[in-house]
C-alpha cells in the first residue's frame, strides 16, 4: 500500500479493535461533550429493522431495491455503505451511499414514538461513553416533507431529552440543520415552523450536500436566526468542492458576522490566513475523524487536525454519523486521535476543554463541565 491510500475497512476494524482491547482508561473514563452528531445519522441496524417491523416498511438496499429481510442482511448493508457525500460506486445499485443510508432511514420515522426512540438510543448509548452533555443536530426538512408534523419530531426528542437528563445525566440542547441541498426559501419557511420550539434549540446549522451550495445562499436565514438570539454553525466537509470558499464565508460573514463554529472545516488547515481568521476569531471546529479516514489518507487526516490543535484553535473531537460510519460513536473517535495525532492525558483533556468552551450551554454548566473535568484529571494524576 502506498503512503497515501485510503485505509481499507479490514484496517480500520484492526485499529479500532486494538483500541478497545488497549483498554485506555483516560479515554473511556473522562467526561464527554459531544457537539457533532446526527441524530437521525445513530439509527442502528437493530433500530432499523424495530422500526421498519413497527411501521410494517419493507427494507431494501440500493438503487435495484434488493430486499433486507433479516436483520444480519441490514447490518451487512451497513458495512458496505460506500464514501460520503455523494458518493456513488460500481455497485451503488445493490449497495448504499452514504446519503441513501441516511435519509432511507428517515422513511421509517413515523410517530412520535420512533422519535423518542431514535434520540433514547442516542443518549443510552453515550451515557455508557460517560458522555455529559451534547448539542445534537435534527433535519427538520427531512421530516416534514414527507408530511410528518415538526411538533411531533420535537415532542419524541424532548421526551428523550428530559429522560437523558434525569435518568443517565445526559445533558443536550438540540442544533437545527438546514438541508443545503434544498431551497433557501423551504429552509425560511421550516425555520418559522419550527420557532414554537424555540425553547429547546440552541442553534441553526447547515447540511447536506454542499456540491455547489455555498453556505451564503442561506444568508438571510443567518441573519434572522442570530437576531431571534439562536447560535450559528455550518458544515464545511474535508475536501469539497470550494471548501476554501465556504470556509470563508462561514468565518467572516454568515449571518452577518460569521458564525460561532465550523463543522468540520478540516481544510482551514491548508491555509494560514484561513487559520488566522478562524483562530483570532474563536472560532470553535467540530473534528469527525471516523467519518474522513473512510475516504481519505491517514497523512491527509491526522497531520492537519495535529497542525489545528497545536495552533491553539478550539477543536473538539465528535462522530457525525456513528450508525453509518462503521460504528464509530465519540469514544471511538477519541481513541483514535488519541493513536494517531499521539496526544498525550493533558491533550485528551484540553480537547474536551475546547467542547466546554465552544459549547452553547449556559455558565453555570459549563463550571459545572469543567469541574468534572479538572477532578477528572487530577484523580487520574493521583493514582
Ligand atoms: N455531511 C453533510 N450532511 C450530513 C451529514 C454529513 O456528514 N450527515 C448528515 N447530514
Ligand atoms: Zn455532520
Amino acid at each position: 500500500m502506498s503512503a497515501e491510500a485510503v485505509s481499507t475497512r479490514e484496517q480500520r476494524q484492526e485499529w479500532k479493535e486494538r483500541h478497545i482491547r488497549s483498554n485506555d482508561k483516560f479515554v473511556t473514563d473522562i467526561p464527554k461533550i459531544e457537539l457533532h452528531v446526527h441524530i437521525e445519522g445513530t439509527m442502528t441496524p437493530e433500530l432499523r429493522w424495530k422500526l421498519a417491523q413497527r411501521n410494517k416498511i419493507p427494507l431494501t438496499v440500493g438503487s435495484e431495491r434488493v430486499p433486507l429481510s433479516t436483520l444480519a442482511e441490514i447490518r451487512e448493508a451497513y458495512q458496505n455503505i460506500r464514501g460520503r457525500i455523494g458518493a456513488t460506486s460500481a455497485d451503488g445499485k445493490r449497495n448504499m451511499t452514504f446519503f441513501e443510508a441516511y435519509y432511507g432511514g428517515f422513511d421509517l420515522l413515523q410517530t412520535e414514538e420512533d422519535y423518542f426512540d431514535l434520540a433514547m438510543g442516542y443518549f443510552e448509548r453515550v451515557a455508557e461513553m460517560n458522555v455529559r452533555y451534547c448539542e445534537p443536530f435534527f433535519d427538520p426538512q427531512g421530516h416534514t416533507r414527507r408530511g410528518i408534523p415538526i411538533g411531533m419530531v420535537l415532542e419524541g426528542f424532548k421526551r428523550a431529552q428530559i429522560a437523558a437528563e434525569h435518568r443517565l445525566n445526559v445533558r443536550s440542547q438540540w442544533i437545527m440543520c438546514m438541508l443545503r441541498d434544498m431551497s433557501p426559501e423551504s429552509a425560511m419557511d421550516q425555520y418559522e415552523a419550527a420557532l414554537p420550539y424555540k425553547d429547546m434549540i440552541v442553534g441553526l446549522g447547515l447540511d447536506s450536500d454542499e456540491y455547489e451550495r455555498p453556505p451564503s445562499l442561506f444568508d438571510d436565514l443567518f441573519k434572522r436566526a442570530r437576531e431571534d438570539g439562536f447560535r450559528l454553525t455550518s458544515h464545511c466537509d474535508f475536501n469539497q468542492k470550494d471548501t476554501h470558499d465556504h470556509i470563508r464565508q462561514v468565518a467572516e460573514r454568515l449571518g452577518g458576522t460569521g458564525a460561532e463554529r465550523i463543522d468540520h472545516g478540516m481544510n482551514v488547515a491548508d491555509q494560514e490566513d484561513l487559520m488566522e481568521v478562524v483562530k483570532s476569531k474563536d472560532m470553535g471546529m467540530t473534528i469527525c475523524p471516523c467519518a474522513y479516514i473512510r475516504h481519505a489518507s491517514e497523512e491527509a487526516v491526522f497531520p492537519r487536525i495535529r497542525k489545528l490543535f497545536d495552533t491553539g484553535i478550539k477543536i473538539a473531537i465528535a462522530s457525525d454519523d456513528p450508525a453509518y460510519m462503521e460504528d464509530n460513536w465519540v469514544l471511538h473517535n477519541l481513541h483514535m486521535v488519541r493513536e494517531k495525532c499521539s496526544f498525550k492525558n493533558k491533550d485528551m483533556v484540553q480537547l474536551q476543554r475546547n467542547a466546554v468552551s465552544i459549547c452553547w450551554a449556559g455558565d453555570e454548566l459549563k463550571k459545572e463541565l469543567l469541574d468534572d473535568l479538572n477532578e477528572f484529571e487530577m484523580s487520574f494524576s493521583s493514582q
